[in-house]
């Protein structure tokens, strides 16, 4: 495989179909491109979803979410964080959350947070790598379908991401 300089962009919806290609596989355009206007059309001051690219593939998707409620609106959520299988452990994800810190930098957010899967190690330990710490753990904070599982939920300062 050719290595390609990664480049982050924010989100169009040109990108849909190498998502659904490449990084989505088995989910139809069409289901990446609703998921994505259904959060977009919130507004860039409340979300912001950006693309690593190599080459024109996407090889990495990641959306900043702005806390809705009086008193959280200091607060983002990193959501549909995923990188190609043979992308990772690069830096990508790292720098994919760098872009959304900056665009939100100048909105008064403070707070970073993710949240992951207990059994999630790889996530877990490129999250703490990357800055996130611990602060809860959400027993059975996941279902998919009828199975549950605990959530791990991290959060970082946002001026650990501005350099
Ligand atoms: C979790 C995930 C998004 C991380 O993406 P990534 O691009 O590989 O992460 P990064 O390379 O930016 O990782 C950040 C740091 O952790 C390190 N790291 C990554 N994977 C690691 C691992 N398995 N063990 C130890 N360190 C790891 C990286 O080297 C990097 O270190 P650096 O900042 O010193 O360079 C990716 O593994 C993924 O898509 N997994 C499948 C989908 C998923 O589980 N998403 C999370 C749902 S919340």
């Amino acid at each position: 495989m050719t290595k390609h300089e990664i480049i982050i962009e924010g989100y169009s919806h040109t990108h849909a179909k190498s998502i659904a290609e490449h990084l989505f596989e088995g989910v139809p355009e069409e289901v990446v491109r609703s998921q994505r206007e259904e959060l977009l059309t919130l507004g860039p001051d409340e979300v912001f979803s950006v693309c690593a690219l190599s080459g024109s593939q996407v090889v990495g998707v990641c959306t900043g979410v702005r806390m809705k409620w009086f008193g959280s609106r200091h607060r983002v959520e990193m959501v549909q964080v995923v990188v190609g299988e043979n992308h990772r452990g690069r830096g990508i994800a790292h720098q994919m959350m760098r872009k959304i810190a900056e665009h939100f930098s100048a909105g008064g957010i403070e707070i970073i947070q993710i949240s992951t899967e207990s059994g999630n190690e790889v996530a877990i330990k490129a999250y703490q790598k990357i800055g996130f710490i611990q602060i809860g753990l959400l027993k059975n904070g996941l279902k998919h379908d009828s199975e549950y599982s605990d959530e791990v939920m991290m959060a970082a300062p946002i001026e650990s991401f501005l350099i």
